[in-house]
């Protein structure tokens, strides 16, 4: 197995299978709401395209962010803090960069699985027992690299223990220079980043769920992630 890491999605990093990362705080808040018992995240890129999509299902609860803040109307922000209750059955999800990174890997990838340190050890699991090669997808933070994420991916890549690319080589080293996951967090370089409060501790936790959500089809522009029975 070889293990390749694009540190943005606009990055190429190579493999039938996907791992879509984006710790602050879009994966780690896909993972708490599949794990707290929503049965389908809907990501979207666009506001829009969430609000004409509820507007369509009617029963589903619309949630997101916009540079990390709530979104005026939407039910719920983008806190994984929010989603311990499920409130539906269906969350409608569109954030700055983490749901564009699903989307984008959803194009390229032949299966995307959603990460997070929350669900690390299973992720890592599931992606071992395709016995494929695996690109990890950083969401980063609009178009940059995001500590946080890398730290995440160096963790898979350590874990799946395969052949790794350069990329993978200086992800395993980027998450070796922290102690925890926690510093790494607290190091991410985005002011917004810096200001989300308990979220950090909150998502820097590792593998506290065995949730791997998966991505299971486009619906029009919206990619579907359910977990697999
Ligand atoms: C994103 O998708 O950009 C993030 O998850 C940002 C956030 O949660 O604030």
């Amino acid at each position: 197995m070889r293990v390749d890491v694009a540190f943005t999605p606009e990055e190429s990093a190579n493999g039938p299978v996907g791992i879509v990362v984006d710790v602050l705080r879009a994966t780690s808040t896909i993972v708490q709401a599949l794990a707290s018992g929503y049965r389908r995240v809907l990501c979207c890129a666009e506001v829009d395209e969430a609000i004409a999509l509820r507007d369509e299902i009617g029963d589903a609860v619309l949630a997101g962010e916009r540079l990390a803040a709530s979104i005026p109307g939407f039910d719920l922000g983008n806190s994984p803090r929010d989603f311990l209750e499920p409130l539906g059955e269906t969350l409608i999800l569109t954030t700055t960069n983490g749901t564009r990174a699903v989307i984008a890997a959803a194009a390229r990838c032949d299966v995307v699985l959603i990460a997070s340190l929350l669900n690390l050890e299973a992720v890592a699991a599931a992606a071992r027992a395709r016995g494929k090669d695996v690109a990890v997808v950083c969401a980063g933070v609009e178009g940059e690299r995001a500590i946080d994420d890398a730290y995440c991916a160096g963790r898979i890549a350590e874990l799946l223990d395969g052949e790794r690319t350069g990329a993978a080589e200086e992800a395993l080293s980027i998450s070796r220079s922290f102690s925890s996951a926690k510093e790494a967090l607290e190091a991410s370089g985005n002011p917004r980043q810096r200001d989300l409060g308990e979220d950090i501790a909150w998502c820097a936790r590792e593998s506290v769920y065995a949730v791997v959500p998966t991505f299971a089809g486009m619906r029009g522009a919206t990619a579907e992630v359910v977990v697999l029975t």
